[in-house]
């Protein structure tokens, strides 16, 4: 974080306050209000953080307004195109690109740890068979603070490694698992010689009765979901997790927090809110109906999968999902699909029209990657679990990166109060 000599004045109550002005590498300038409740005794108001800049980070970079998402400054377009899921995964944890011996060590130590304590499925075994594996995941990625006591001291840099080469490797272990015991299938153990891709596609497909072919275009388009969701800087989950983590909290319950934070349908849990918007539709005709109420702020509806609250352009990741579907589709030969005729048609209205133009709401990657998973064969209540695999490798990155920095303080965020003055208590005789 590079200060500038550029200062921001605010005049209050006939003071002036200088605010030093900070500038990135990128992106735009960030006034400094550290000092300024110590200072003029106010703080500043902004729910939602739609114009606050809770840390500074060298992780990821988006510009909403051209479509841009950078990985350590790289482009994600290239990325997608040239790299694949793990190469990513070292790149956000370490800053740089691996060389080939750093990938094959890297690659290494990320499949050596993908086995789970196997008293781990007896947490499994707890929760009801309908349970949605979201909640099971999160109680699951809570517990193993339980049972991976010598990666928990925040304060040692060679355990925070090694939790977050844990979670990178066992997340999509407990996904798999999480999604067998809820159709009644026995678990099946991780497989080495497999991708990280493939191996989660066969610990969720597989059965011991048959083999099961690892289907290589289906490999290519799991891989592409995880690197497009790797990670997106500050967003809900992540600001729950660095938030989680100031306190000093363990990493294995800083996850579990992004977890259930990423399960909300405004954020990870829209893709699954997609598919069943899609499914509810059912047919083309009924789409206008739908865009009807989507427009009507006393519906409460909203179209699932369209609008981003920094993408104000096209999602970039949205343009490569929308290819990946299309493979996808191709090879599994559906074209007639009628979900995928909704969807079509409802992005083609949805881009033309004016309401949408003007708020700028455009698809975003989830209304790509519910119609991939959907054809792969995944049940809707998947989808979250899968961005959440995905998404873990940006959640630790984050919070190694915050553990790390010396000014680090627990986050507090304050109020404006609009409750009761001080009064008085009465006894309930009186009341
Ligand atoms: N359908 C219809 N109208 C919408 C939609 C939508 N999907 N999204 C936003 N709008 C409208 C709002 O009603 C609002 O209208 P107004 O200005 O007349 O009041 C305007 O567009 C701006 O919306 P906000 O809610 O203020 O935008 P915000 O940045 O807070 O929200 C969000 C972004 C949460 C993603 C929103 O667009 C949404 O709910 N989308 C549907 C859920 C979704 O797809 N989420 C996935 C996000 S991507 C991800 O997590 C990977």
């Amino acid at each position: 974080m590079a200060d500038t000599t550029k200062t921001a004045t605010l005049t209050l109550d006939g003071k002036t306050y200088e605010l030093p002005v900070l500038k990135g590498t990128i992106g735009p300038d960030v006034i400094d209000i550290r000092k300024l409740y110590g200072e003029a005794d106010v703080f500043t108001y902004d729910p939602g953080f739609t114009s606050t800049a809770a840390t500074d980070s060298a992780i990821t970079y988006i510009d909403g307004d051209k479509g841009e998402l950078l990985y350590r400054g790289y482009p994600i377009e290239q990325l997608a195109d040239q790299s694949h899921y793990l190469e990513v995964c070292y790149l956000l944890l370490y800053g740089e690109l691996p060389d080939k011996a750093q990938m094959a060590d890297f690659e290494m130590r990320v499949t050596k740890h993908t086995m789970v304590h196997e008293q781990m499925q007896y947490f499994f075994r707890g929760f009801r068979r309908d349970a949605h594996p979201m909640a099971t995941m999160v109680g699951v990625v809570g517990a193993m603070s339980a049972f991976y006591h010598d990666s928990t001291d925040i304060s040692d840099p060679w355990q925070r490694e090694v939790a977050a080469i844990r979670m990178i490797a066992k997340l999509p272990t407990i996904a798999a698992m999480a999604y067998k015991y809820s159709v009644g299938q026995p678990f099946v153990y991780p497989k080495n010689a497999l991708s990280y891709a493939g191996n989660f596609l066969n610990m969720c497909f597989a059965v011991p009765a048959e083999d099961y072919v690892v289907n290589p275009i289906l490999e290519k388009a799991m891989d592409r979901i995880m690197m497009l969701h790797a990670d997106h800087e500050q967003n809900a989950s992540t600001s729950t997790v660095r938030l989680a983590g100031s306190s000093g909290a363990n990493p294995f319950a800083c996850i579990a927090a992004g977890i259930a934070c990423l399960w909300g349908p405004a954020h990870g849990g829209a893709n699954q809110a997609c598919l069943e918007m899609l499914k509810e539709i059912g047919t083309v005709d009924r789409i206008p109906e739908y865009i009807a109420k989507a427009k009507d702020k006393n519906s409460g509806f909203r179209l699932m999968g369209f609008g981003h609250r920094v993408y104000k352009n096209f999602d970039p990741r949205a343009k490569v999902m929308k290819e990946s579907a299309d493979e996808v589709l191709d090879l599994l030969g559906i074209h007639n699909n009628p979900l995928l005729q909704v969807a079509k048609e409802l992005e083609r209205i949805a881009l033309s029209d004016e309401y949408f133009i003007s708020k700028k709401l455009y698809p975003n990657v989830d209304f790509y990657s519910g119609i991939i998973l959907e054809a792969m064969g995944f049940p809707t209540s998947m989808f979250t679990p899968i961005f959440a695999i995905s998404r873990t490798v940006g959640w630790i990155s984050q919070w190694k990166e915050m553990i790390a920095d010396p000014t680090q303080k627990i986050g507090r965020p304050r109020q404006l109060y609009i409750g009761q003055t001080r009064r008085d208590y009465q006894d309930v005789t009186s009341r």
